[in-house]
């Protein structure tokens, strides 16, 4: 199968390339090196199933030999570059994609045609469907990209009605990678390079803005399912990360993972700069199976290294400091069939900005159908342990603490009961260098009315806690306790049971350990739903609290 990119020296495009290569297609990369790279090309430049045309795609070209597929990627993308080359810009996506509409009408080939977040304009709806018709300023700085890729998409459409071809739109989101260029004016190599030079940050605005931002390897397996599938003729498709970040968020990311000390920055917004973009990738999970795998800690750390060791002025960076600080969630499991799926799910897929993340599952001997669940899960990022009978939370969690590998630890019931985006806030105060132990506090933050004499039981053992312990606590048996590593040095747990609540509690306390709370909201389940706990469990927990202050 012959294959035609075009900017196929470009970021993307070169990619492209290379994935093609390892499906053994036949490679004919045009491109005119406006804002591409010979470098970008350079390890396949002599391969015999590639082919390189330098051209201007603005003028015609008779291909030479048959075309089966159209991959139209030449445009410029940067904002520096299409503030740069306007008109050009705005060429390459009319006459060039007219161009090469022509050469998939005279080859009766299918053609992919790449388009982007930017025909949304500043969205007035987040995220953006497929549907939006978008906001776009036809006059501002940035409509000679806007409008001309709004011009590619309509000229698609016009020859796939007049001539029937076969289309595919891809609307890309904000991608980034290994070659971008270090000063393409794009946020992340921006981010980049201050930080690895030690210069400040530039933040345009107030740094609240919005960003979601897609790693190349994810986008490009996106862009060939897309080509492969039939299901994907006629439609137009977004492809992007749906993980919104603020730009500040951002920048802070960048800078721990460079491990800098640049200060950052603010400057005004340019005008027509979005203030939030995300994608709704609904449709492209539908009709593809797929959404974006790579993480952003773990994007950035391979694009900061590409950067790092491509770049001689940065030869002297430690790339020792891109190891991130890891968050281990120990998720203890017993009989949770109907929710393990989605509580796995969902603690996967919450971001923890600056901080690997680690699951570890315990199943504690279940055996409803929970085991076999786990056991077909097939997902190499999640440890899974099981205790061959039920032993016990505590058991569980002494078990997830033994292999867990984090610098910080958390605990995740499977039931749900807690939310998983409560992370970054329990995390903040560690992180800002405030305690290094943590409690969700489910008295102070959002909750699903708890049973009253639930409440009260919490309530007694928090204050027996504060008499004991001469602690200020609202809840010391919360289930979402996080704790730095070094915290438990010297600490040996041996509760099996729910009274390991009260032993971390008891045991951090004669630490010397301060313990600080943060609400966080609450969903509780009560007996009928599967909660576990009872009121003999309140009696272990007290005698529990007495016995690790007054004899043990
Ligand atoms: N990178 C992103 O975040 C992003 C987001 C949305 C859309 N896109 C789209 O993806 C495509 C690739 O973007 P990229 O980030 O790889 O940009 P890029 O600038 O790295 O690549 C574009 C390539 O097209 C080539 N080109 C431009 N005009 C040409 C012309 N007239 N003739 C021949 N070649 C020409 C350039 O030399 C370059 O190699 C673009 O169409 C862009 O609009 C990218």
């Amino acid at each position: 199968m012959n294959v035609l990119i075009t900017g196929g020296a470009g970021f993307i495009g070169s990619h492209l390339c290379e994935r093609l290569f390892t499906e053994k297609k036949r490679v004919i990369a045009i491109d005119n090196f406006v804002t591409g790279n010979r470098d970008n090309i350079k390890n396949f430049i002599d391969d015999p199933n590639f082919r390189f045309i330098e051209h201007d795609i603005v003028n015609p070209i008779d291909m030479d030999e048959k075309v089966d597929l159209i991959l139209h990627f030449a445009s410029p993308a940067s904002p520096i570059d299409y503030a740069n080359l306007p008109i050009e810009t705005m060429l390459v996506n009319s006459i060039g994609t007219l161009n090469m509409l022509e050469i998939a009408r005279k080859n009766d080939c299918r053609i992919l045609v790449a388009s982007t977040s930017e025909v949304y304009g500043d969205p007035d709806v987040s995220p953006q469907k497929e549907e939006y018709h978008g906001n776009v300023n036809p006059i501002g700085p940035r409509s000679c990209y806007d409008e001309s890729k709004r011009f590619s998409e309509a000229l698609t459409m016009s020859y796939s009605r007049v001539h029937g071809i076969k289309y595919t739109i891809i609307r890309i989101f904000n991608t980034y990678g290994p070659r971008m260029r270090l000063n393409d004016g794009r946020v992340i190599p921006n981010f980049i390079s201050e930080c690895l030079n030690n210069r400040p940050i530039t933040i345009y605005g107030d740094g609240k803005q919005t960003r979601s931002f897609c790693y190349v390897e994810d986008l490009i397996e996106g862009v060939d399912r897309a080509a492969r599938s039939e299901d994907t003729i006629g439609q137009v498709i977004n492809l992007g990360n749906p993980f919104e970040i603020t730009v500040l968020e951002l920048s802070r990311y960048i800078k721990t993972l460079c491990n800098s000390s640049s200060d950052i920055v603010f400057m005004p917004l340019p005008k027509d700069d979005p203030l939030q973009r995300r994608p709704d990738i609904s449709k492209a999970k539908a009709l593809l199976g797929w959404e974006p795998k790579v993480s952003l800690q773990e994007g950035l750390r391979r694009t900061i290294e590409f950067f790092a060791k491509n770049h001689a002025e940065y030869v002297n960076v430690d790339l020792s400091a891109l190891r991130l600080k890891k968050l281990s969630i120990i998720m203890p499991v017993f009989n949770e069939k109907n929710t393990i799926l989605e509580a796995i799910t969902k603690v996967k897929y919450t971001e923890v900005p600056d901080l690997e993340k680690e699951i570890v599952v315990i199943d504690d001997g279940s055996n409803d159908e929970t085991k076999e669940i786990l056991s077909n899960l097939n997902d190499q990022s999640i440890k899974i342990i099981f205790h061959e009978k039920n032993r016990g939370k505590g058991a569980a969690i002494r078990t997830g603490i033994s292999v867990a590998t984090g610098d910080y630890i958390i605990i995740q019931d499977a039931d749900m009961e807690y939310d998983p985006h409560d992370y970054r806030k329990m995390l903040k105060p560690i992180i800002d260098g405030k305690a290094q132990v943590v409690y969700g506090s489910r008295f102070t933050g959002e909750r699903r009315d708890m049973l009253f004499w639930h409440m009260v039981g919490n309530k007694l053992l928090s204050l027996v806690t504060n008499v004991l312990y001469n602690t200020t606590i609202s809840d010391m048996e919360t289930g979402y306790k996080l704790f730095t590593r070094e915290s438990l040095e010297g600490i040996r747990l041996k509760s099996n049971r729910f009274e390991i609540e009260p032993e971390l509690t008891a045991k951090f306390c004669r630490k010397g350990l301060r313990i600080y709370e943060v609400p966080v909201s609450y969903a509780g389940r009560e007996k009928a739903e599967g909660k576990k706990i009872s009121w003999k469990d309140g009696f272990l927990a007290l005698w529990t609290l007495f016995k690790y202050r007054l004899i043990s």
